[in-house]
């Protein structure tokens, strides 16, 4: 890390009248115990080193035994978080140094830049979306008409796609949908083609090509595997699936097989946990999958 962008905070300890706590980690744990002693009139510094608070929990859809929904559980307490009095947050951080005995110590903490006013941040994510660093399909020039002059074929066949919807940009999920299940990805040169005919912002159509797991910018193969790692899922026995198809198709997930056969994608819950562990190949199902009949599934395809 540079020193430019970087602020460093200290945080002492040594001299409220019940004195304070630093709390290391914002996941439901750390949100949990930062409540609990804030509720007991202490002063709590939270810290976490990712920019949100939440953790691993916040990523989940639901959570075991009792598949309750992870943000309903978690939300409140995010809440409460961010408008305790007593609670200090100091997201995007990370200790540099602690010094002096238990009870008066004093910890050295570097808060990252974040780039943008945080008294202003709504926590919308238009931000993130919308970089141009990340989405490097920001940085081509507006007016890059090469990246707008598709082949005569794709070009017939997107027409065709914009027809069947009228071309109206209330049908832009659907139109992305036709687009995606005709290339099996979104092209970047068909996005800025549907971007100028429809006359809707590339970070609008980006937002919500990247928002969807159905939909892909990069290519992929003709089967797309999906496994689902839903808690369910996972406790059947999703991760050796996974391991048994990885070893299979001789790639990991995310990936393609070079010959644009198979894609290997992981989802959270597909909705049917009573048939886990669970996978799909395009439009097929497949329930209480076993290592030995991911052979017998895969042979279908091939
Ligand atoms: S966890 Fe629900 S279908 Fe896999």
């Amino acid at each position: 890390m540079s020193g430019e962008g970087l602020k460093t905070t200290d945080v002492s300890a040594k001299n409220e009248m019940v004195g304070s706590v630093l709390v290391v980690g914002a996941g439901i744990g750390g949100m949990q115990a930062a409540l609990d002693l804030a509720e007991s009139d202490f002063k709590v510094y939270l810290l976490d080193k990712s920019p949100a608070i939440g953790g691993t929990m916040a990523e989940l859809d639901k959570t075991f035994p009792t598949n309750d929904c992870a943000m309903c559980i978690m939300a409140p307490k995010l809440v409460e978080c961010t408008r305790h009095r007593n609670i200090e947050l100091l997201s995007y951080s990370e200790i540099e140094d602690i010094e002096g005995p238990a009870g008066r110590f004093k910890v050295r903490i570097t808060k990252k830049a974040r780039f943008v006013d945080e008294d202003k941040c709504t926590a919308c994510g238009d931000c993130m979306t919308n970089c141009p660093v990340r989405n490097e399909i920001y940085i081509l020039e507006p007016e890059d008409q090469t990246m707008i002059d598709l082949p005569a074929e794709d070009r017939v066949k997107i027409e065709e796609i914009l027809h069947q919807h009228n071309g109206e940009k209330s049908a832009l999920v659907s139109i992305l949908q036709s687009t995606n299940a005709f290339y099996n990805y979104l092209p970047e040169g068909v996005l800025r083609y549907l971007s100028r005919q429809l006359d809707v912002p590339l970070s609008l159509i980006y937002r919500i090509a990247t928002f969807y797991t159905a939909f892909s910018l990069k290519p992929r193969g003709r089967h797309i595997i999906r496994v689902c790692v839903g808690t369910t899922c996972h406790v059947k026995g999703a991760p050796l699936i996974i391991e048994t198809l990885e070893r299979k198709l001789g790639i990991k997930r995310g990936e393609t097989t070079e010959d644009m056969a198979f894609s290997l994608e992981e989802v959270a819950c597909l909705g049917c946990c009573g048939l886990a562990p669970v996978m799909t190949v395009g439009d097929d199902l497949y329930g209480k999958i076993s290592q030995a009949e991911v052979t017998k599934i895969l042979r279908k395809y091939t």
